[in-house]
């Protein structure tokens, strides 16, 4: 069994890897500012080590690698990492120390798809400073991997959903009010013809392939895959399964993104633009194949789950 540093570990993922760890048999240790709290208890946090560290401090006072490296673990876990210059400080530090660190990047790594479901190999043409910083982290990090310098795993994360936190909803933004509409049985608008798509994955399925990204090493290193549910959803395919879930039928009306936009809170419409502008759907065949992935949820059921505990 291994010792594992998981940076971040008590977020949305971490809720349902960092147990999942422990009951395995692993050694796991969270490294955190202390703010946060797993979103579900579990009694396996009580064998969980906490290390409390700020990263954006010890990165900036260049300590924060050897911090990581100095806890000895086998593997790590990067949850929180944003900027290609905070994962080369990482990887620098974790080179020769470690069997093996998974970074968690994003689908996002894509831009606009060219043919869906999109596979982790096909050509990334990223777009906005997040997904565009994280494909560049991807790509060193693979790089290192493939020369035998460090061995690394990118793990790919749709939109994560979960009980506790208010899900990617049907119109593309964040706005919970969405979804009280919806159980309102009110008229819900969608930009354009509601054919744009989202893709979420609950944050178990997450956990699921970073864990067998670790059961199986030698078919993980060097890799990148793909965390989503099994099927990206429409806007209005989606909407209309909310709408049937809460007892309604659908009453749904379409707008030009230009008209739709105007009705809508301004951080709402950008949210909106910033999920169809790229319309993921992506492929799992990769991890199926070779992690043996079999996600537990589909993207209905990981929405309901969330929304039944945001409403309840
Ligand atoms: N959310 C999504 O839909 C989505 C989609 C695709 C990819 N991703 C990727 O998923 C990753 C995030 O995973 P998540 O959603 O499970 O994380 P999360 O819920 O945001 O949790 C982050 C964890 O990191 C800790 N943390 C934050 N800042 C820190 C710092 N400066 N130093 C030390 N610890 C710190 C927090 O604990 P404390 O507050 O206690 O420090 C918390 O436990 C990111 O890499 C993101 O790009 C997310």
């Amino acid at each position: 069994m291994a010792r594992i540093v998981i940076i971040g570990g008590a977020g949305h993922v971490g809720t349902y890897l960092l147990p999942r760890l422990v009951e395995a048999g692993h050694q796991v240790v969270n490294v955190t500012r202390g703010l946060s709290r797993p979103w579900l208890p579990h009694a396996a946090w009580a064998r969980v080590e906490t290390v409390v560290m700020d990263r954006t401090a010890e990165e900036a006072a260049g300590r924060f690698g050897a911090a990581i490296a100095g806890l000895n673990p086998d593997i790590v876990i990067d949850m929180i990492c944003f900027t290609p210059e905070s994962a080369a400080h990482l990887a620098d530090a974790l080179e020769g120390r470690v069997q093996h660190l998974l970074h968690v990047g994003t689908i996002w790594v894509h831009g606009t798809l060219t043919t869906v479901p999109a596979r982790e190999e096909d050509p990334r043409t990223p777009f906005g400073q997040y997904g565009i910083d994280k494909s560049r982290i991807e790509d060193m990090l693979l790089d290192r991997a493939r020369r035998g310098r460090l061995p690394a795993t990118v793990v790919r994360p749709g939109h994560i959903v979960g009980p506790g936190w208010a899900p990617l909803n049907p119109a593309g933004h964040f706005n919970s009010q969405v979804f009280r509409d919806i159980r309102d049985g009110k008229t819900l608008a969608l930009p354009n013809f509601g054919l744009e798509t989202v893709h979420h994955v609950h944050a178990e399925d997450v956990a699921q392939v970073l864990a067998l990204a670790i059961d199986n090493r030698s078919a993980s290193v060097g890799e990148a895959f793909n965390a989503v549910s099994p099927a990206a959803v429409t806007l209005r395919g989606y909407a209309e399964a909310m709408f049937r879930w809460f007892g309604h039928q659908p009453d749904l009306s379409f707008l030009s993104f230009e008209e739709w936009q105007k009705g809508v809170a301004p951080e709402d419409a950008q949210a909106t633009w910033e999920h169809i502008i790229r319309s993921p759907s992506h492929s799992i065949a990769k991890a199926e194949r070779l992690l043996g992935y079999r996600p537990r949820w589909t993207s209905l059921q990981a929405v309901q789950d969330s929304v039944a505990h945001l409403l309840s």
